[in-house]
């Protein structure tokens, strides 16, 4: 059999053919990267896994909140690149000031990929990344939640050392029905 057989638009498929995956921190966002991770977040909660939201709110309150979120000191922003183009983000908290007894633990949050970029190991890229700067900043633990049927999440948190400690029986309201959340942690040890 040729390299072309089987290939739809028969050229062989070569490494020119593999999806570039990216990660990076964005601080402020030019038009078509704002209108990229909009579409993705759209395509997430539709698909019934993006952030709070169980219908879509509507591009303009979406584009205010990514707009806003840039503005918040505690909050970092990363996002998911394929072949340039944003498809997924995730979110860094550190604590506020005031919480000095838990100045140590920074928070994981809104990590999502839109569904149609799913399975190429991009949120465990951009989970891998917000750890490093987590631990390169001195926190010492890393928290996050997510609902309990986000079984998908739940895989790539195990799979990447992070220890489920608790279940929040009452956490989520979806369709009318309660949803118990599981919670992580991930003790950071310096690398040496
Ligand atoms: C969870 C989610 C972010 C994973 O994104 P992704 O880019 O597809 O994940 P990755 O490709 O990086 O997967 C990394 C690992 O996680 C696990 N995983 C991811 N999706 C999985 C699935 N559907 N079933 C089982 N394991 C899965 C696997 O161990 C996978 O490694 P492998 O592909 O080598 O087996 C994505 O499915 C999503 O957005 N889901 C809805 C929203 C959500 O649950 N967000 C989390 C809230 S905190």
């Amino acid at each position: 059999m040729s390299a072309a057989e089987g290939h739809p638009s028969g050229m062989p498929p070569g490494p020119q053919a593999k999806a570039k995956l990216t990660v990076d921190r964005i601080t402020s966002f030019d038009e078509e990267d704002l209108l990229a991770l909009c579409e993705a977040t759209d395509a997430a909660i539709i698909e019934g896994g993006g952030f709070g939201w169980l219908s879509p709110p509507g591009r303009q309150v979406i584009e205010s909140y990514f707009k806003g979120l840039l503005l918040v000191p505690e909050r970092e922003l990363y996002v998911g690149r394929v072949d340039g183009v944003i498809v997924g983000s995730t979110q860094l908290v550190r604590p506020p000031r005031s919480n000095e007894a838990q100045a140590m633990a920074a928070t994981l949050t809104q990590t999502f990929v839109a569904p149609y970029a799913r399975r190429l190991g991009l949120a465990r890229m951009m989970v891998i990344r917000a750890e490093e700067r987590a631990r390169a900043m001195g926190y010492q633990v890393l928290n996050l939640d997510v609902r309990e049927t986000h079984s998908s999440a739940i895989a790539l948190y195990e799979t990447l050392g992070f220890t489920r400690w608790g279940t929040h029986p009452a956490y989520a309201r979806v369709g009318g029905k309660m949803i118990a959340g599981a919670y992580f942690h991930k003790l950071l040890q310096r690398k040496s």
